[in-house]
């Protein structure tokens, strides 16, 4: 969602705000907006649109002088996007300035009180509403800006993450955060400070990073060590320094034409690192420190309940079969939307595993907090290294997938079924549902996958093939069943996303039950077809579609004749073990929609109404 992005220093503050907005890009956005503060004077532009139109719009407007400044990327809550609602905000002196992520929820209220104390709005936007309040407290107790801010934010219901300045005071920004992310830049002897939705925008500049956590906030001034206090009480708090181990090389797209393109072959080395000194082959082990640590929680557990959103929540459907069939564990998965408000059953025996692969998702974190409340043990599957979820959990794991910047999900996909798998196998060996024999050959298998994903990665010459025959279609149906029925879930919504054709995926037995009607030689349907679980059971289905002239994708076991004769287009992958078919099957639905949307011209990495971090509800 949106993105904020600061400096303060010695530089020129305009390229690295504009190269800053670039990588934030990938979060999702409508609008962008820059303040650049010079000699006394602060020079603001706004659009709606991309980084791109803002450079131009700059171009033609503004001197890009300064050595303070703030840019923002906005996706869109209150007010429509355009020119007026994006940010930055200016106080109505004309004097404090300030970009937000999030949503004041009470903003209708404060916005009334500040009306009746003569305060007009130029934006329908709740980000106005609170620059002025932080103007009017300033106003009446006669204090500085921190402090403002800080008890403006004791006022404030809903969530954000804010940099605020004033002109009248240009050595210093105020931040603060609650449900959205806030990182700090700290450059060498603090002559320079940056300030970012997450580190991507500083990482060439400096290594030590300062994480916000929720309630905090810092006065950000030069020449000062940062000092983080809680919004609520004052108290100081420790500032803890990271150090950061992200590069340019990891934000950059490598010679591919987009990054969902360099994700989706980054596979096989995504998948190797979620396994790499876990799976101990040799030694017959997997071991898994977050796992180890709370086994008697997992082992006793009645039941794990998977909480999670989007392709997330499709990776823990895979898992529901993972758990269930390997390690004997009931398993329930949640929309963590629905799961958060429905007054939901839970107990002290209950695991509650949390995936996310930003680690930001406001409602995988509103219900996290939910099953802490009811006592739940919760465990959490992230990417993103130090992110809400991975602090907020009892325990946890990351899928070490490195960074994910399409806002399609590719490898957080394949990593986080890595990882359920390591997990599931290593409880299966816990509790004796697995017999050695087959713990091994799992092991084996799962080692291979990378090796395997590299082969259906060559089938993308072909892949190409058939997306240009079916880029124009309208609709699509996607088909699998057992393991492969997340699947069809997420290939569907991958087309949906990135191509914007509608698509459903089925379990292939429900097409009986409706979809079916569907079927005429207009509908394209991609079928998961691999020789393992209910092979007979799906070359029936596709039967029944090919008796209705339904066109045929059928994604199959490599020599597999059978359905290669009766489909009208085949894409191979390797065999493995059936639990592990979702590794594999996933990749040519991947391929087939990124090849589809591009070439419908769709923008591929930013799709338009998304965002890659959802931190709103
Ligand atoms: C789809 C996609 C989204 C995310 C969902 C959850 O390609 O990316 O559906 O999977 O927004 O995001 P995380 O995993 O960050 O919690």
């Amino acid at each position: 969602m949106c993105g904020i992005t600061g400096y303060i220093g010695f530089r020129d503050a305009y390229p690295i705000i504009i190269n800053g907005l670039r990588r934030l890009e990938y979060r999702g956005y409508d609008s962008a907006g820059i303040v650049l503060y010079n000699e006394g004077k602060l020079n603001l532009v706004k659009t709606k649109g991309k980084v791109s139109d803002l450079e131009s719009k700059v171009a033609n407007s503004i001197e890009t002088g300064g050595t303070l400044g703030m840019g923002h990327t906005r996706w869109a809550t209150h007010g429509i996007p355009n020119d007026i609602n994006s940010h930055p905000h200016v106080s109505q002196s004309g004097n404090i300035v300030m970009v937000h992520n999030g949503i004041i929820e009470n903003y209708d209220t404060l916005k009334k009180e500040l009306v009746n104390r003569g305060y007009t709005f130029q934006s329908d936007t709740d980000t106005e509403v609170l620059v002025n309040l932080i103007e009017e407290v300033q106003k009446q107790n006669d204090v500085k800006l921190g402090k403002a801010v800080q008890i403006a934010l004791n006022e404030v219901v809903g969530a954000y993450a804010i940099a605020v300045f004033d002109q009248r005071k240009p050595d210093e920004i105020v931040v603060a955060r609650l449900g959205s992310p806030l990182a700090i830049g700290i450059g060498k002897d603090q002559l320079e400070y940056f300030v970012a939705s997450d580190a991507s925008p500083f990482i060439e500049y400096t290594k030590d990073a300062i994480y916000l956590e929720d309630e905090e906030m810092a006065v950000i001034r030069l020449g000062r060590k940062v000092k983080i206090r809680k919004i609520k009480d004052d108290s100081l708090v420790d500032a803890n320094v990271h150090e950061l181990k992200l590069n340019l090389e990891q934000i950059e797209k490598g010679g591919y034409e987009h990054f969902m393109l360099k994700e989706i072959y980054q596979q096989p080395s995504a998948i190797t690192d979620t396994y790499r000194g876990r799976l101990l082959r040799e030694e017959a082990i997997i071991k898994m420190a977050g796992v180890e640590d709370n086994m008697k929680r997992f082992l006793n557990a009645d039941r794990i309940i998977i909480v999670a959103c989007g392709t997330s929540w499709h990776a823990g459907l895979v898992a529901e079969y993972i758990f269930e069939d390997l390690a004997r564990i009931p398993v329930e998965v949640e929309y963590a939307s629905e799961f958060r408000y429905r007054n939901p059953i839970i107990t002290e025996k209950d695991v509650v595993i949390a995936i996310s692969q930003s680690g930001e998702t406001a409602d995988t974190l509103a219900a996290i907090k939910l099953a802490k409340s009811k006592g739940a043990f919760v465990f959490g599957i992230c990417n993103v290294v130090g992110s809400s979820i991975a602090r907020e959990t009892h325990a946890g794991a990351y899928t070490h997938a490195g960074p994910e910047i399409g806002v399609a999900s590719t490898k957080a996909f394949t990593t986080q079924i890595t990882l359920l798998t390591l997990i599931a196998l290593r409880l299966a060996r816990a509790k004796g549902t697995i017999s050695s024999s087959d713990f091994r050959q799992h092991m084996l298998e799962l080692e291979m996958i990378p090796k395997k994903v590299e082969q259906a990665l060559k089938s993308d010459e072909h892949i190409q093939k058939v997306a240009a025959v079916f880029k124009g279609a309208t609709n699509f149906l996607y088909l699998g069943r057992g393991y492969n029925f997340p699947v069809a879930l997420e290939g569907a919504l991958k087309l949906k996303e990135i191509s914007y054709i509608h698509a459903e995926g089925y379990p292939a037995a429900e097409m009986k039950h409706g979809p079916i009607a569907l079927i005429d030689e207009n509908m394209p349907i991609v079928v998961i077809a691999t020789n393992k679980g209910h092979y007979d059971k799906v070359v029936s289905n596709i039967q029944e579609i090919k008796s209705r002239k339904g066109k045929i994708i059928a994604i199959v076991t490599e020599g597999d004749e059978t359905v290669k004769d009766i489909a009208d287009y085949a894409i191979e992958i390797p065999e493995t073990e059936e639990s592990l078919t979702p590794l594999l099957t996933t990749i040519p639905l991947q391929l087939l929609s990124y090849h589809i949307a591009v070439m419908r011209g769709c923008n591929v990495d930013q799709p338009r109404n998304l965002a890659k971090a959802v931190t709103v509800e």
